[in-house]
C-alpha cells in the first residue's frame, strides 16, 4: 500500500514522502541514502521515546556506522535554544561529522528542532522527518521550515532546511490521542481550502471514516493534503510570496495559541484563525454567509472549537502585531477568495481584526444571553 511523491527545490527533485502503515520499509529507505556507513542519531521526546524510541532505534542498531538517541522532554516549552545546545553537546560527545544524520521522530516540535540542529551543526548536516503526529504529517514534516521559539515569540529563530526523507507511518495516527489527532485535522482542512475545493469536498463526504481513522482513507487525505503542500513550496521555498498563503488562520490563531499561554493545541487555534479569516472574508463579500458558516461548522464534527472564552480581544488584536508575518509593519492577512482559493491582503485593519475575534469570543454574557 505504500505510495511516494517527489518534492523539487529549486525545480530538481529534491526528497520523497513515503506514506506507509508500518516501520518496515524504514531501513531501504535509510540505506538507500547511503546509511550504512553514517551515524545516525534519533532525535525525539521523553513521551514518543517511550512510545517508538526502542523500535526505531532496533531498526538501526546494527546497520550503520553508529545509532544512538537523544531524548529531551515533551512540550513547547522545550523548543528552544537550550535545547538545541544540548543536541550540538550531545552529537560532538558522539564524534558525529559532517557526512552523519539526524533523524527527527515526533511531532511539529521535535520536527522543527531536529530540523535546525541540523541545518546548523558543523554548518549543516542531513536529517530525516518521521513525523508522529497528523499535524507533523500534514503540516510541519514538509517544507523544510525548522526553527525554535525565542523569548516568547514562535518560531523566531530558524533556517530553511530541506529533508533528505520524510518518512510517513501512518499506522502510528491511529493510536494518536483523540485531541491531538483532530488538532492536526485543522491543517488537512486548511489545504482545501486555500487550494483544493474538491479536496475539501472529499473531506466533508469522508468525514465518518476520517474520524474512524481508516487506514486507507488516511492515506488518501495525507497523500491529497501532502500534495497542496508540495505544490505551494515548491513555487515558493522560501516564502518570498505565495508560501505565506499556508498561514490561513495562523495570525489570530498564534496570538489566541499565546494568549491562552500554549494551553490550546496549535490545530485547535488554527481553527479558530480560520474562522475569524473566513468571516473577514464573508464581511467583504469575498465569502457568501453560506460558505462562511460552512467553513466554521465544518470544523465542529471534527471536535475542534468554533468559538473561545477567557480571552481579551484587545489583547489578541495586540498580540497579532508581534507575531513575525508582518511585511513593512503591515500584518499579511491570509483571506479567503473562494473555498479552495486563498489571497493575502495587507489592507486587514484592526477594527476587522476585532470584529472576527468578538465573532469568535463566546463571552460570560453570552452564556446567560
Ligand atoms: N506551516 C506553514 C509552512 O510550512 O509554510
Amino acid at each position: 500500500m505504500s505510495e511516494k511523491i517527489n518534492v523539487l527545490y529549486n525545480r530538481k527533485p529534491c526528497y520523497d514522502i513515503l506514506f506507509t502503515g508500518s516501520f518496515d520499509e524504514l531501513w531501504t529507505e535509510l540505506a538507500a541514502l547511503g546509511c550504512g556507513d553514517r551515524r545516525l542519531c534519533v532525535v525525539t521526546d521523553s513521551r514518543v521515546d517511550q512510545l517508538y524510541g526502542a523500535e526505531v532505534l532496533n531498526i538501526l542498531d546494527g546497520k550503520c556506522r553508529k545509532a544512538v538517541k537523544y531524548v529531551f522532554p515533551e512540550g513547547e516549552a522545550g523548543k528552544n535554544l537550550d535545547t538545541v545546545k544540548e543536541i550540538y553537546r550531545f552529537l560532538i560527545e558522539e564524534g558525529f561529522e559532517r557526512r552523519d544524520m539526524l533523524l527527527a521522530l515526533g511531532g511539529g516540535v521535535v520536527g522543527d528542532i531536529t530540523g535546525y540542529a541540523a541545518a546548523t551543526y558543523l554548518r549543516g548536516i542531513d536529517f530525516v522527518q518521521i513525523p508522529s503526529t497528523l499535524l507533523a504529517q500534514a503540516d510541519s514534516s514538509i517544507g523544510g521550515k525548522t526553527g525554535v521559539d525565542f523569548d516568547g515569540y514562535k518560531n523566531m529563530v530558524g533556517a530553511f532546511k530541506m529533508p533528505r526523507l520524510v518518512y510517513m507511518n501512518l499506522a502510528l495516527l491511529q493510536t494518536l490521542e483523540e485531541r491531538q489527532y483532530f488538532s492536526g485535522f485543522a491543517e488537512v482542512m486548511k489545504h482545501g481550502l486555500i487550494r483544493d475545493a474538491a479536496f475539501y469536498e472529499w473531506l466533508i463526504e469522508n468525514m465518518y471514516e476520517i474520524c474512524e481513522r481508516d487506514l486507507q482513507v488516511l492515506q488518501e487525505m495525507l497523500i491529497r493534503s501532502c500534495t497542496v503542500k508540495k505544490l505551494v513550496v515548491e513555487k515558493d521555498p522560501e516564502e518570498q510570496g505565495d508560501r505565506a498563503l499556508l498561514n490561513l488562520g495562523h495570525t489570530i490563531g498564534h496570538a489566541i495559541e499565546k494568549a491562552k499561554n500554549f494551553t490550546l493545541y496549535h490545530g485547535e487555534c488554527v481553527a479558530l484563525g480560520i474562522v475569524a479569516a473566513a468571516y473577514i472574508s464573508w464581511k467583504r463579500e469575498l465569502l457568501s454567509m453560506e460558505e462562511y458558516y460552512e467553513v466554521r461548522d465544518m470544523f465542529v464534527p471534527f471536535y475542534l472549537p468554533i468559538s473561545i472564552d477567557d480571552i481579551d480581544p484587545q489583547e489578541i488584536l495586540r498580540l497579532t502585531k508581534s507575531d513575525k508575518k508582518m511585511e513593512a509593519g503591515k500584518i499579511k492577512f491570509v483571506l479567503l477568495k473562494k473555498i479552495g482559493k486563498a489571497v493575502i491582503d495587507h489592507s486587514v485593519t484592526d477594527e476587522e481584526i476585532l470584529a472576527a475575534v468578538n465573532e469568535i469570543y463566546f463571552s460570560e454574557e453570552d452564556a446567560h444571553a
